[in-house]
């Protein structure tokens, strides 16, 4: 009998417990903002019109100015082939994203977490974030690229 009472006082506690360590992980944390680190050369102007549209759609970006032959060494070493590359490089979580890629790609890109290397807005498209020149848009595309060097389209901007 007393065995009894111990076991059923001890499953209590462990059902308190439990419930407890479930009310806790159900309570709604802040989502920290997505780490974003920018590789692009201190004087880029439009690269720092990027990170503004980074900052600005609420990722926690730090930039580092590198030579500009170590802009490339992050893409070409994620797979990156040389007609997709852009002004700077920016590593996203396990991503890499090249040039001047709209925040929207990117949150698609980190919820959707496609078996690819990273995304590139390949050369500086007038019109894309950072590249505003007035009211000149020019029709570009985004491209996923895989590690392998493979090259599709990811997303169309006109
Ligand atoms: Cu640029
Ligand atoms: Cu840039």
């Amino acid at each position: 009998m007393r065995m009894k009472t111990f076991v059923s006082g001890l499953s209590a506690i462990v059902f308190v417990g439990a419930t407890l360590m479930l009310s806790a992980q159900q309570k709604p944390a802040a989502t920290p903002a997505q780490k974003v680190t920018v590789y692009k050369t201190s004087s880029c102007g439009c690269c720092r019109l990027w990170v503004d549209h980074m900052k600005t759609n609420g990722f926690d970006v730090q930039a580092m100015d590198v030579s500009s032959a170590d802009v490339r060494a992050v893409s070409k070493a994620a797979g990156l082939p040389e007609d997709g590359a852009s002004c700077h490089t920016a590593k996203i979580g396990n991503y890499v994203v090249e040039g001047h890629v709209p925040a929207s790609d990117i949150k698609r890109l980190l919820k959707e977490k496609p078996a690819i290397a990273g995304i590139a807005a390949p050369g500086m498209p007038m019109g894309s974030p950072g590249m505003e020149q007035g009211g000149a848009k020019e029709a570009y595309d985004v491209l996923a690229f895989t590690k392998d060097g493979k090259m599709t389209v990811y997303s169309k901007h006109k």
